[in-house]
């Protein structure tokens, strides 16, 4: 009988910016839990790629002065170089500009639409390019989206609706009869809560976009980009190219994302199939955020954690180990290198670090390990191998039901056990003495075997070090899992140590961050740096004195899109009627500030001479909202 096959995926990503930790993330749990699965002997498909399509990335690539293309493969080779140094395992990884998927998209849409669930209209609504997707009247507070904080559009296209309000119960008659679909619960009563609200029809093509796949038969629409993402996962099984093939994988048994895109997996993406009368991937697993500063560590916010130097200062299996540990899965956490470095120093360097130099060290003295020679096993010998099965047993389980931190607990008490009993029985006394030789070659079998399986478990979490410890065993790759006494070991001599300690005065990465950032403030700045200044021409409306400020002046500034409220200390120089009419250079995208009470909304841009302002004017006469460059 062929292995039953295991389907696991990741979300596919936006290409408009470079990955960051939070895509580590999910990529680095997918493979590690796609590695267990191998372990296990599943025939494993593990899927992830990159959404190119939409206007988020049609708007970044213009920006850049490049196309949406070019963008896409730029960052595509960003990905593929990262996913290699991190020891990701994909069987492949699929761009929605693929031909393939395009195909199987525009299938996928044709048979919706032959079933009579998409239809044609008219959209008009609120639009967040940001998240790419329409605000609700709701939730739209003051035209910004409730998600990002960005500010929203008008839109008004004709359009396709797809009948998502058909599906109100049937989806939940799924999650009811399938508890399993939405993971952890938590994140399932949202969703059931959010269905039993109401589903309204969805729209689903654009024709205000060029950058997407057209729709069948009307060339002057695109395909909404989600409507295109979603699909990646089973366009890149085989769906509509090789139908045999997706016959054999589908359905997922695991699609893997982060919480900010569960409504769109667990609601959208099982009524399309639905529709489209293709089965329901078994679960979508919703992670939680990694945080900066309790908010979501985005590339929208600014706030990303950039893990190059990371990578290099611990190494990939450490990063991989760290994210795998340190949160439960499902739950948010906020991120600092003090974590990674502890979790380094004493998980890694100071217990399994340890265990293997010790073993290593050991064997290095004693030469090959002959069972025969070894006193039989003991009551404490079989209480390690117990201790064994009772971790391995946690271990399984921990996977099986999507809980890495749980398993890797479970493989480190098992490190634990094992360094206990090597401090108990003290086999470095037992050195050069041949009276002793069985009793420590029994305890050498016993640490052997136990280090072998120990690299049997972190396997899925740590590749390389797995690697290397099975190699100075001699332990091929599928070595079994049963815990012998007396295995016969193929030494090789040891190799250098897996985790050397990180002495905790080396500077963490975030310090070394700022005073790049400071070296890099004498130098000179990139085109690219000045154009992230947003200058304006600004019309004064009204100005007064913040009270008990003697330096402040409150403006009202026209700013061409809107007006805006500034602060700035320029009362010592000019009287606030004098100002009324004025334009003047506004920085339009600074943070706001609130001074002495009142809150600012951007910055003038004035000389100083002799401690007094002169404010920057113009020749000619520009209209509010002019750029300045
Ligand atoms: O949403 N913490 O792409 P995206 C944890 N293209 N995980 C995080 C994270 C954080 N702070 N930030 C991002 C898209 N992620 C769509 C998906 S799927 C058909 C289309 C991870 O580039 C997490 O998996 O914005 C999240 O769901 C995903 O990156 C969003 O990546
Ligand atoms: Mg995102």
């Amino acid at each position: 009988m062929p292995p039953d096959s295991f389907y696991i995926t990741t979300p596919i990503y936006y290409v408009n910016d470079n990955p960051h930790l939070g895509h580590i993330y999910t990529t680095v749990v997918a493979d590690a839990i796609a590695r267990f699965k191998r372990a296990c002997g599943y025939d494993v498909y593990f899927l992830t790629g990159t959404d190119e399509h939409g206007q988020k990335i049609e708007k970044s690539a213009a920006k850049q002065g490049i196309t949406p293309l070019e963008l896409a493969d730029l960052v595509v080779s960003v990905y593929h170089d990262l996913w290699k140094k991190m020891e990701i395992s994909h069987t492949r990884f699929i761009r929605t500009t693929d031909q393939v998927h395009q195909k199987g998209v525009t299938r996928l849409f044709e048979i919706i639409r032959d079933r009579g669930d998409i239809y044609a209209g008219d959209y008009e609504g609120w639009y967040c390019t940001s998240c790419e997707k329409y605000i609700s009247e709701k939730e739209a507070v003051e035209r910004r989206c409730p998600d990002c904080g960005k500010e929203t559009e008008l839109l008004k296209e004709p359009c396709h609706f797809f009948r998502l309000s058909k599906y109100q119960q049937p989806l939940l008659d799924h999650y009811r009869t399938h508890p399993e679909f939405v993971q952890p619960p938590s994140r399932l009563n949202e969703v059931m809560a959010f269905v039993e609200g109401g589903l309204r029809d969805l729209s689903i093509s654009r024709s205000s976009i060029r950058w997407g796949v057209p729709v069948p038969a009307v060339p002057s629409e695109v395909m909404y980009v989600w409507f295109d993402a979603l699909s990646n996962y089973i366009t890149g099984a085989g769906y509509g190219s090789d139908d045999e093939a997706f016959a054999r994988r589908w359905p997922a048994a695991i699609h893997l994302i982060g919480k900010d895109i569960l409504r769109f997996h667990a609601v959208y993406w099982p009524a399309y199939l639905m529709a489209a009368g293709i089965p329901l991937p078994r679960t979508v697993f919703a992670h939680g955020w990694w945080l900066q500063d309790n908010r979501k560590m985005s590339k929208s916010l600014g706030n990303v954690f950039n893990p190059a130097p990371l990578i290099e200062r611990y190494g990939p299996d450490a990063l991989r180990y760290f994210l795998l540990r340190d949160v439960t899965l499902g739950l948010d956490s906020n991120f600092s290198e003090e974590a990674v470095r502890n979790r380094y120093n004493f998980d890694l360097a100071n217990d399994l670090g340890n265990l293997n130099s010790r073993v290593q060290k050991l064997l290095d003295r004693t030469g090959e390990v002959t069972p025969e020679e070894a006193l039989p096993a003991g009551p404490d010998e079989e209480a390690v191998r117990a201790s064994y099965y009772k971790c391995r047993n946690t271990y399984v389980d921990a996977f099986n039901e999507y809980a890495p931190s749980r398993a890797l607990a479970a493989a480190w008490e098992f490190i634990t056990t094992l360094n206990g009993y090597i401090a108990a029985r003290e086999p470095w006394t037992m050195l050069g003495d041949p009276a002793r030789r069985p009793r420590l070659l029994r305890v050498l079998q016993t640490c052997t075997e136990g280090l072998r399986v120990v690299g049997l478990m972190v396997a899925p979490a740590m590749p390389d070090a797995a690697a290397r410890i099975a190699a100075t065993l001699g332990a091929p790759p599928g070595d079994p899992w049963e815990f012998d006494h007396n295995r016969r070991f193929r030494l090789s001599p040891s190799n250098a140590a897996l985790f050397p300690r990180i002495i905790e005065k080396e500077k963490p990465v975030e310090e070394t961050k700022i005073e790049e950032t400071q070296k890099e403030a004498a130098n000179l700045i990139s085109i690219g740096d000045f154009q992230k200044v947003q200058l304006r021409v600004a019309q004064v409306k009204t100005a007064e004195r913040v009270e008990g400020a003697k330096k402040l002046l409150k403006l009202i500034v026209d700013i061409g899109t809107e007006t805006r409220q500034i602060v700035a200390g320029i009362a010592e120089a000019y009287e606030p009627e004098a100002l009324v009419g004025k334009k003047i250079i506004v920085v339009a995208n600074l943070k706001p500030a609130v001074l002495r009470g009142v809150e600012s909304q951007g910055m003038l841009l004035a000389a100083s001479i002799g401690g007094l302002p002169v404010i920057a004017t113009f020749e000619g006469d520009p209209p509010a909202g002019t750029a300045v460059k």
